[in-house]
């Protein structure tokens, strides 16, 4: 594990390997943990769109509001660093603005 933080905070929701599989996640949950190894859905986010959800949490993108805002815990280069690391989990870029109507069948429960 790259960052020790990861495995503290994250993965309890998005799993150790981040596939959305952490022991919180479970089948009741309304939205599940994004598959961070997803590289369809996770190419479609810009590096800035990522740091945004984890600064200031689900809500602020319209997602789901279990995910936490980390902004008061994390340092600046903490979130930088999970940029990065995320990155290496979908082996990945941002590869351009996709449709809505694409972006439902990549990922079904999108709003
Ligand atoms: C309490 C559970 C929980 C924890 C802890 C958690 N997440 Fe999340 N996360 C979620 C859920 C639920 C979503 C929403 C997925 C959706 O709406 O499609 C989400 C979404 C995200 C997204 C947005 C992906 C997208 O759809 O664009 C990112 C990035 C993310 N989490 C990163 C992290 C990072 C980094 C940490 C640790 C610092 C973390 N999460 C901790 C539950 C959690």
């Amino acid at each position: 594990m790259a960052v020790n933080y990861i495995s503290t905070w994250c993965s309890q929701c998005h799993g150790v390997e981040g596939k959305g599989d952490g022991v919180n996640s479970t089948p009741d949950m309304l939205v599940n943990p994004r598959d961070h190894t997803d590289a369809a859905f996770m190419s479609t986010r810009t590096d800035k769109q990522l740091e945004e959800v984890i600064r200031h949490g689900g809500i602020s993108a319209s997602k789901s509001a279990i995910m936490p805002p980390w902004e008061a815990t994390l340092q600046n280069e903490e979130i930088k660093a999970l940029i990065v690391y995320l990155r290496k989990l979908c082996n990945c870029k941002f590869e351009g603005v996709v449709s809505d109507e694409k972006l439902k069948k990549i990922s079904p429960g999108f709003k």
